[in-house]
């Protein structure tokens, strides 16, 4: 029987790809993946440095594996951690978790085999975190099992810019841009196994410069954009996450001109306050990120935008926090995600002597929510009524439920007779209903499922 590995990602989406090319490197080796933690051979946290909370977790969990590690024994797994936080804490992780097998950063795990092979030939405390010359996207196995209809590209990784709230330069290297001749290939092989949308994946994805196929002038993101939009099969294509100060004419352009790329952009501003922004280091004011964005409507007029946030950076105080505000209701954002500062070890912002008291962060952060799931909602409202082409993807909770997403990103939940058949395919939909979160539609070609039952009085219903 094939040996067992179970892995747990935290973070972000570069992290679920990883953990898949993880899978991949383990399968030549014998191992398959598994969801179930208690049969795994191999145990990999893979781990996420962003924000103080998440990297908590992971001593969370590691204080559960405690046990079944330290019991020894034929059935004890070994123990891996793997991602950002091994990358920014390797050492401080072997101390406080003795029990941990292997500490392996994100550009190294190409070498996982070797770690785990040493670990069960008895080895402690293996550590690699280093930034090795070789990529490892030039060691790993070819894309395995496949991702089903909706797929993660990472094309490009680690960041020079030093924002002064991030760990990501710390923890994912400088700035590396993936050939474009492999990234095409690796696109074809997904869409082989069943990709209709690939998502091209970098800490800073539209910084990519890869080297054109053939050599010649370095390809931009919207150049490789048209390339795979021209790759049979590939129906959407989406990336993330942006840079307002990559955002180039030729990117900005491929979203009024390539049908394939989907009208939906995830563009952090972090805050609208040009004194917080400059103290960020973010090195663009709030009317760059508004112009911004009016070019890029003005190619995409239903582009669905969403954001970043952090409230409460060293130095913000409630004008700075309004401006924010006064962004949001500006631009109209259909998603985003918001967060409390939250101080990283060995950034700028950490030692700052103007932090702000939790107090104001959590009352500015409660209001920014406010804002933006009022923005949310309303985008979401505006879509009942209309048909919009879904992808499927997945199964819903329910039975003869099947979920997908619409082209600006948006969870839609359908029921029909047979879900297994529509896995992977586009329909139009017609949304019934919106939630804060997702959509309800009926597929749009056939005739809605249980009308009949719908329409009747339900004798419950009749006798209350
Ligand atoms: N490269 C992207 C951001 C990647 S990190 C960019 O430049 O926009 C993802 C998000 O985590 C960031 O956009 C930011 O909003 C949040 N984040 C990063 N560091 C943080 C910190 N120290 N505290 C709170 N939020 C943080
Ligand atoms: Fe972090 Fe993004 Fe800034 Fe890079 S550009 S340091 S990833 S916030
Ligand atoms: Fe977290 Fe590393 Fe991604 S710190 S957000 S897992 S790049």
């Amino acid at each position: 029987m094939a040996k067992r590995l179970f892995i747990k990602s935290y973070g972000c989406q570069m992290n679920v790809y990883d953990a898949g090319r993880m899978a991949d490197v383990m399968a030549v080796h014998g191992y398959a993946r598994t969801d179930c933690a208690d049969e795994a051979r191999v145990t990999v946290l893979n781990t996420c440095h962003i924000r103080e909370k998440a990297a908590e977790k992971l001593f969370s969990d590691l204080g559960r594996l405690r046990r079944p590690a330290r019991n020894g024994g034929e059935n004890a797994p070994i123990v891996v951690v793997a991602g950002c936080v091994a990358q920014a804490e390797g050492a401080e992780i072997m101390r406080r978790a003795p029990w941990v097998d292997v500490v392996v950063g994100p550009q190294t795990y190409h070498r996982l085999p070797e770690l785990v092979r040493r670990a069960e030939a008895g080895e402690r405390g293996l550590l690699d975190i280093d930034f090795p010359l070789e990529s490892k996207f030039d060691r790993l196995p070819e894309e395995g099992a496949g991702q089903g209809p909706a797929a993660f590209l990472t094309i490009q990784e680690g960041c020079d810019k030093f924002c002064s709230f991030c760990v990501v330069p710390y923890t994912r290297g400088a700035e590396h841009s993936r050939p474009a001749a492999a990234v095409l290939v690796e696109a074809r092989r997904l869409i082989e196994r069943g990709a209709r949308e690939i998502t091209l994946l970098g800490q800073n994805v539209n910084a990519y410069h890869g080297e054109a196929p053939g050599g010649g002038a370095e390809w931009g993101l919207g150049r490789l954009i048209r390339a795979l939009a021209d790759l049979p099969g590939l129906a959407r294509i989406r990336y993330t996450t942006s840079h307002p100060r990559d955002m180039g004419g030729d990117l900005i352009a491929a979203h009024g001109e390539v049908p394939a790329l989907m009208p939906c952009l995830h563009l952090p501003v972090q805050s609208g306050s040009d004194r917080v922004l400059a103290a960020m280091g973010r090195r663009h004011t709030a009317a760059d990120y508004v112009d911004l964005v009016a070019r890029l409507r003005a190619a995409r007029p239903d582009l669905a935008l969403s954001s970043d946030f952090i409230v409460g950076h060293p130095g913000e105080d409630e004008t700075d926090f309004e401006a924010t505000m006064a962004l949001v209701r500006t631009v109209g954002f259909a998603q985003a995600y918001s967060f409390k500062y939250s101080p990283r070890p060995g950034t700028p912002a950490s030692a700052a002597e103007d932090q702000v008291g939790d107090a104001a962060k959590a009352d500015r952060l409660a209001r920014l929510q406010d804002l933006l799931n009022a923005q949310q909602r309303e985008f979401n409202r505006l879509t009942v009524g209309r048909t919009v082409p879904v992808l499927f993807d997945r199964r819903g909770r329910k039975p003869r439920q099947l979920a997908g997403r619409t082209p600006a990103m948006q969870a839609v939940h359908v029921t029909c007779e047979d879900p297994d058949s529509l896995m992977g395919e586009i329909r139009d939909v017609v949304v019934t209903e919106a939630y804060a979160n997702s959509l309800r539609g009926e597929l749009a070609d056939a005739p809605p499922p249980f009308a009949g039952a719908r329409r009747a009085p339900r004798a419950g219903r009749a006798a209350a």
